[in-house]
């Protein structure tokens, strides 16, 4: 049977959701996969994105994959795409697949709406913010690219991730400049902002040149005072910031924190799309790029790494700003916050520790917790029985982390604490 013909029929039986059976004379080829044949067709102009109630959490949970039978508290470690999202993701792969070229061509565009969506959403301007893959590559591009000697001195802590810590270690190599750290608290419950700053400024020395800290510690749930650091630190100390997890989680123009760098990849509090960052920057001339910028307009876009991306998801990152403003920064802030303080005060006097602080001046999103006689691990295997998806953090000293938001309720905030407390 001719190559050609046998398509035909493939395609004909595929196409009426016909199974094809081959007979097994000896003359006939082996089945191939079968082969779609249907001419692709162009895609839609606009991009349409489903509607939902801003005003109604039911209708904000509704526009989320996730499991609906489980409760959600660690969505924010890398991010459900909502129904928005995955529309603008899937518009931009059709454009990208039907006409590559002009989408590319496009897209020069939307990455400027990207950047204009992110100024809306976090203040400052759009040409202060680079686009990253996650807050990894974010802090790659601000520790890579800083001009330092073996005579300067970094004041980083104790508490920051390993994404900090190992930009940190690459940044020693290749300029011979010295790591200090602090430790910003001893118990992190009982973490003041007083005692933060006291701490972090006795850390500086006439070599310090560049302060590295965490805006919410993914180790304890504290919240550092960024604003109270800058405002502490002599005059030429740049203080950088990994903001993941306070981005999306504290209402706060980024600019007001006074900080010269945060990085923070949009793919966990904002859910925005998966591989998606940005890094704020108020003045960029200190940095040199390491990795060679596509868009090199302005001093961000020099900082933007350069190469071909999957642009469907940088794309429509704009879509994931654009959900958050139709809800309000305020509103998603204050609906994290309120079941975060419900879970740590539903916590009290369950003889799990809370680790986190209570005071929302000093936490954010995240609940850590340590159950006494219960591993983290095995408290998250358990807490899955009882339909409460948690995580345990990645430290040395690991706990339970419970990360309330906006496809959690207060209800599920009560099973919560119900489930944790039955582990004790
Ligand atoms: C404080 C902190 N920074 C950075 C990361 C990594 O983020 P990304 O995947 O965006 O690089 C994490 C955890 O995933 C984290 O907890």
């Amino acid at each position: 049977m001719p190559l050609s013909t046998r398509r035909a029929l493939l395609g004909a039986g595929l196409a009426g959701g016909a199974a094809l059976v081959v007979g097994c004379d000896d003359d006939a080829e082996p089945p191939g996969p079968a082969v779609a044949t249907a001419a692709p067709s162009a895609p839609p102009a606009e991009l349409t994105v489903p509607d939902f109630d801003p005003g109604d959490w039911a209708s904000v949970r509704a526009q989320f994959p996730l499991d609906p039978d489980a409760a959600q508290f660690a969505a924010f470690v890398l991010s459900p795409h909502t129904a928005q999202v995955d529309a603008a993701v899937s518009f931009h792969r059709a454009q990208l697949g039907w006409d590559t070229e002009q989408a590319l061509l496009d897209g020069i565009e939307l990455e400027d709406a990207v950047r204009a969506a992110a100024a809306a959403y976090a203040g400052g301007a759009a040409g202060e913010y680079a686009l990253t893959d996650s807050t990894t590559m974010g802090l790659g591009i601000v520790y890579g690219g800083l001009a330092l000697t073996a005579r300067d001195e970094v004041l980083s802590t104790t508490h920051d991730f390993f994404s900090t810590e190992d930009a940190l270690r690459l940044l020693t190599l290749r300029t011979g400049a010295r790591v200090r750290r602090v430790s910003l608290y001893d118990d992190p419950a009982a973490a003041t902002v007083d005692e933060m700053v006291d701490r972090l400024v006795r850390g500086l020395t006439p070599r310090t040149r560049v302060v590295a800290i965490t805006w919410v510690h993914s180790s304890t749930g504290v919240r550092t005072p960024v604003r109270e650091i800058a405002d502490a630190l002599p005059d030429g100390v740049l203080l950088c910031v990994d903001g993941v997890h306070g981005f999306a989680a504290v209402d706060v123009d980024l600019p007001d924190l006074g900080c010269d760098f945060l990085s923070a990849g949009t793919h966990k509090w904002l859910f925005g799309p998966r591989g998606t960052g940005i890094v704020w920057g108020r003045n960029w001339g200190p940095l040199t790029e390491i990795i060679p910028s596509f868009t090199p307009q302005g001093p961000a876009g020099r900082l933007t790494p350069g190469g071909y991306h999957s642009f469907e998801h940088r794309w429509a990152l704009a879509e994931g700003f654009a959900f958050q403003q139709r809800i309000g920064r305020a509103a998603v802030v204050e609906r994290t916050v309120e079941q975060a303080t419900r879970l740590k005060e539903g916590l009290a006097g369950s003889g799990v520790t809370v680790v986190t602080p209570l005071d929302p001046a000093v936490s954010a999103g995240i609940v850590c917790l340590d159950v006494p006689g219960t591993p983290p691990g095995n408290a998250v295997l358990e807490l899955r029985e009882h339909g409460v998806v948690a995580s345990a953090t990645p430290y040395a000293t690991s706990y339970l982390r419970l990360g309330p938001s906006i496809v959690t309720s207060p209800d599920e905030v009560d099973a919560a604490v119900a489930a944790v407390s039955g582990l004790v």
